[in-house]
């Protein structure tokens, strides 16, 4: 129906003067007396995504004018359903009734949130005023929080690096959250989340944040942001694979086989040994003596059993003579980073210098021992020898035992013959070895005086008794003075001393 301002302002005023006076026609109902609206709900909570029911009736009849819903009051406020116009999500309950109100918002979203009023619009003289209204519904949309992400570092870190990983989730209502860190499923301690209010606090994001050492067995684990919201039946987990952060430089070697130095012409392979590395992006390459060579043999790169990463390159080189002290580098470039070098030097001997080298390079001891060996095998020969010419001496004079008596040299001694110990006479006696029946045998006359001398050996082997028999030799007893030829243990000579006259 067409407002007609003009026309409908005095019946208008006249019907509300008669209701104020209580007059003629009071019991019937009369339009804008008596008028009821009714909204019962004070407060409506909803999860975002269902339909929320916002119930509103009236009594019959009542002024001219639409019955709408308006969310807000006062500046800002809108109308989110007019009995004109076409409103997406909202309908009526009961559609055409010109009592119940109520209406359905479907797939309610969290910016829903807000105090409804239902309002009875009248016609005035200034066009529509409200006419009455209900007490309005606080409508508050529950929502789950989003599903965690968690963030690293922008770049790979090496272990032994601190770094910090944020979690975020957003969209949630009521404001309440909590926030659970886990690494393999033992927990981590973190700060407090933040929290902050998006669209007019309709929902909340929430940020937390911790900082965390990588390590090199790190490249299995896994960073766990669990968050917990009443809105959820069960926690809501964001995953981060630290292996997507981390980055376990190699170790590199070089290892030559055979070992240098080597034979001319032979064939050496050097093995670059690339191991322990994450990520498993790796480029080796061989130089020689600083210009580029082809590798022979590339193998993997390999998974090991902690997740990271190994490779082996090979290169085969002729050690020709003019290779010699030639410098082969493999060069590893891991993950863009710089390249790591590991050289070794070609040493390349003739066969004569290699068994040359090969003596030195063996032990310092086994030099010595070899020194010894020919030492002792000369005096061996020497003693021999010694024993030889003794023996030959002997067997000359086996038949006569000799004594030799040396007297001083007479020129120097004449003024020291006292005190010079060597200044005496004495006799070698040179004997044989005889086998004689009787073991010792000390003979006493008159004429003679005997001595009889064993050897140092052991008399154990008795048969073998050295005799003397000092004849002519005149013994007395005199304080011991050293010898001046001290005999071998085991030699056969004897030296008596006989003090000058
Ligand atoms: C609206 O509020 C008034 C006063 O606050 C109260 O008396 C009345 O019962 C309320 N109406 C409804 C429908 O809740
Ligand atoms: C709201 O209105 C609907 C539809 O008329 C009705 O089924 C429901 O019982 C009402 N709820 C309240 C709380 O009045
Ligand atoms: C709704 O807002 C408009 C301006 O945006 C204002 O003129 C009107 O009075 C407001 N209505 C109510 C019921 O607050
Ligand atoms: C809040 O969280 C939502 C969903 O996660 C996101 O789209 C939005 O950008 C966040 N807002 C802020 C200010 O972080
Ligand atoms: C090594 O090989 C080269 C060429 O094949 C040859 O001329 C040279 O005599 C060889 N040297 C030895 C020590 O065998
Ligand atoms: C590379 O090495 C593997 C294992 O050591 C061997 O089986 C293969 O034949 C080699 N390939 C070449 C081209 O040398
Ligand atoms: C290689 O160089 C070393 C050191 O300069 C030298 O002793 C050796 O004789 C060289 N070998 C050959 C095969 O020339």
């Amino acid at each position: 129906m067409e407002p007609r301002p003009g026309r409908a302002a005095w019946p208008l005023t006249c019907l509300l003067l008669l209701a104020l006076r209580g007059g003629p026609g009071a019991g019937a109902p009369r339009p804008g007396q008596d008028f009821e609206l009714r909204q019962p709900q004070d407060k409506v909570s909803v999860m975002a995504g269902e339909t929320l029911t916002l119930n509103c009736t009236t009594s019959q009849g009542g002024p001219v004018g639409a019955v709408k819903w308006l969310k807000g009051w006062g500046s800002g406020n809108e109308t989110v359903y007019g009995q004109t116009g076409s409103f997406t999500r909202v309908m009526r309950a009961v559609e055409g009734s010109d009592t119940d109100f109520t209406i359905r918002i479907r797939d309610v979203h969290p910016e829903d949130a807000g105090t409804y009023y239902c309002v009875k619009f009248r016609k005035s003289l200034l066009g529509y005023e409200v006419f009455l209204r209900g007490n309005g519904t606080e409508v508050s949309v529950r929502a789950k929080p989003t599903t965690p992400v968690v963030s690293g570092p922008g770049r790979r870190v090496g272990p032994g690096q601190s770094v910090p990983f944020t979690c975020t989730a957003g969209g949630f209502f009521p404001k309440d959250i909590s926030v659970k860190w886990l690494k393999n499923s033992a927990p981590v301690s973190a700060q407090q989340p933040q929290i902050t209010p998006e669209w007019m606090k309709s929902s909340y994001n929430m940020s937390s944040t911790v900082t965390m050492m990588l390590q090199e067995d790190d490249v299995h684990s896994q960073l766990i942001c669990e968050v917990q919201h009443p809105t959820l039946t069960a926690p809501l987990r964001g995953m981060y694979q630290l292996s997507s952060v981390l980055r376990v430089p190699p170790r590199v070697r070089v290892v030559p086989d055979p070992p240098s130095p080597v034979e001319v012409n032979k064939t050496v392979n050097f093995t670059c040994h690339v191991e322990g590395f994450y990520p498993g992006e790796v480029a080796v390459t061989w130089l020689e003596n600083g210009t580029e060579m082809k590798a022979e043999n590339i193998s993997g790169p390999v998974k090991m059993q902690q997740g990271l990463f190994a490779l082996r390159s090979l290169v085969e080189v002729q050690a020709t003579e003019e290779k010699n002290r030639s410098v082969f580098t493999c060069r590893v470039v891991h993950d863009a980073q710089d390249p790591v070098d590991r050289s070794t030097t070609l040493w390349i001997t003739t066969p004569a210098e290699k068994k040359m080298t090969d003596r030195l390079q063996t032990d310092n001891s086994l030099l010595i021992y070899s020194v010894v060996g020919v030492v002792c095998t000369v005096l061996a020969l020497l003693v021999a020898a010694i024993l030889y010419l003794i023996r030959a001496k002997q067997s000359k004079g086996k038949s006569s035992p000799s004594a030799r008596l040396h007297e001083p040299e007479k020129s120097s001694e004449a003024t020291t013959q006292e005190s010079d110990p060597n200044n005496l006479t004495y006799a070698d006696l040179n004997f044989d070895r005889e086998r004689k029946a009787v073991r010792r045998m000390v003979e006493m006359s008159q004429q003679s005086e005997y001595a009889c001398i064993q050897t140092s050996q052991a008399p154990a082997s008795d048969d073998n008794l050295t005799y003397a028999d000092l004849d002519m030799v005149h013994l007395s007893k005199a304080p011991r003075r050293p010898a001046p030829c001290p005999e071998e243990a085991g030699s056969e000579y004897a030296s008596v001393q006989i003090p000058r006259k």
